[in-house]
C-alpha cells in the first residue's frame, strides 16, 4: 500500500502561502497571459491560471487574440509588455497555430519576465545552477516529493521521457537535489531493467497506463504526470488515467500521485510562485 501523494492538498498550501505572502508585504505582481486561437484545452488551463492570480491576489491581465495573427503582431505584444512595467511576468499559451514560430516567441519574451522557464536564458541558469525560472510543472515535482517528506539526495531517479518542458529539467532538477539521474526515452534499451533500479521514477512519456510492476521496484516512489481520458469502454469507474497502471503499480510502491490530483494541480501553483518571485525582483 502507497501514501497517495496529494497534489490538491500541497498546491492549494503553496498557493495559500503566495497569498499571503503577497498580503504581508503588500506586494503589487501583475501576469500577463497570452492566448491565440480557439484550442478547447488552451482555453481552460488559461482560465484556470486566471482564476490562481485572482486567489492569491496577483493581477492578471488577458490577451485573448484570434486564430489568425501574425508572428510579427504577437511579437510587437511582447515587446510592448517586456517594456511595461506594471508587467511582472509573461505567459504564452502554447501550442501556437503552425504559422507561428514557438521558439521564436518564447526567446523574445524578457528572462526576468519568463514566468514558464521555458526560454534557453532560464533552461541554460537551470542547467548552470545559477537563479533563474524554473519551468512549472517540474518545479512542482520537487515540491510534492519534498513536501511528502520524501528524502532525494543520493537516490536513485529514473527520468522517463526527455521533453524541454518536463523530462529535461526534471533531470536537472533532481541532480541538483543530489540524487543519481538516469533520462530513459522511446530509443533506450532495457528500459524496464533501468526504471527498476528507480527509488524515484518520474513518468512524463504521454503513453496512456504504459507503466505496469515490471517498470517498478518494491518500495519506490512513482511519479505520474500523464494525463489521458479514458474511453467509456476501458474506464474501471475513472473518466481519467495517467502514464502509469496506478492499480497495478499503487501495491508495489511506497509513495505514488494519483491522476488526478496529483502533478497536474501543482503546475499552476508554482507558476504562482514564480509570478511572486518576478514581482520580488522588481
Ligand atoms: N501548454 C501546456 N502546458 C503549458 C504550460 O505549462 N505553459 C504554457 N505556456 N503553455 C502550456
Amino acid at each position: 500500500m502507497a501514501v497517495l501523494i496529494d497534489g490538491k492538498k500541497i498546491s492549494q498550501e503553496i498557493k495559500d502561502e503566495v497569498k499571503a505572502e503577497i498580503e504581508r508585504d503588500n506586494i503589487k505582481a501583475a501576469l500577463a497571459v497570452i492566448i491565440v486561437g480557439d484550442d478547447p484545452a488552451s482555453k481552460v488551463y488559461v482560465k484556470n491560471k486566471k482564476n490562481a492570480c485572482e486567489y492569491c491576489g496577483i493581477e492578471s491581465l488577458s490577451f485573448e487574440l484570434p486564430e489568425k495573427t501574425t508572428e510579427e503582431e504577437l511579437l510587437e505584444l511582447i515587446d510592448r509588455l517586456n517594456r511595461d512595467t506594471l508587467v511582472d511576468g509573461i505567459l504564452v499559451q502554447l501550442p501556437l497555430p503552425p504559422h507561428i514560430d514557438e521558439d521564436k516567441v518564447i526567446e523574445a519574451i524578457d528572462p526576468k519576465k519568463d514566468v514558464d522557464g521555458f526560454s534557453t536564458r532560464s533552461v541554460g541558469a537551470l542547467s548552470i545552477g545559477s537563479d533563474g525560472f524554473v519551468s512549472c510543472t517540474p518545479a512542482g515535482i520537487i515540491e510534492l516529493i519534498k513536501r511528502s517528506g520524501v528524502e532525494i539526495a543520493g537516490k536513485e531517479c529514473v527520468v522517463m521521457g526527455r521533453s524541454n518542458i518536463v523530462g529535461k529539467p526534471m533531470a536537472m532538477l533532481m541532480l541538483r537535489e543530489n540524487a543519481t539521474v538516469t533520462v530513459v526515452h522511446s530509443k533506450t534499451k532495457h528500459i524496464e531493467d533501468i526504471c527498476r533500479r528507480a527509488d524515484i521514477l518520474i513518468v512524463a512519456i504521454g503513453k496512456k497506463m504504459m507503466i505496469t510492476q515490471d517498470y517498478v521496484k518494491d518500495g519506490a516512489c512513482v511519479i505520474d504526470v500523464g494525463i489521458h481520458r479514458l474511453d467509456p469502454d476501458e474506464n474501471r469507474g475513472k473518466k481519467l488515467c495517467g502514464d502509469v497502471d496506478f492499480d497495478d503499480v499503487e501495491p508495489l510502491a511506497s509513495y505514488i500521485t494519483p491522476v488526478p490530483g496529483g502533478v497536474g494541480p501543482m503546475t499552476i501553483a508554482m507558476l504562482m510562485k514564480n509570478v511572486l518571485k518576478a514581482a520580488r525582483m522588481r
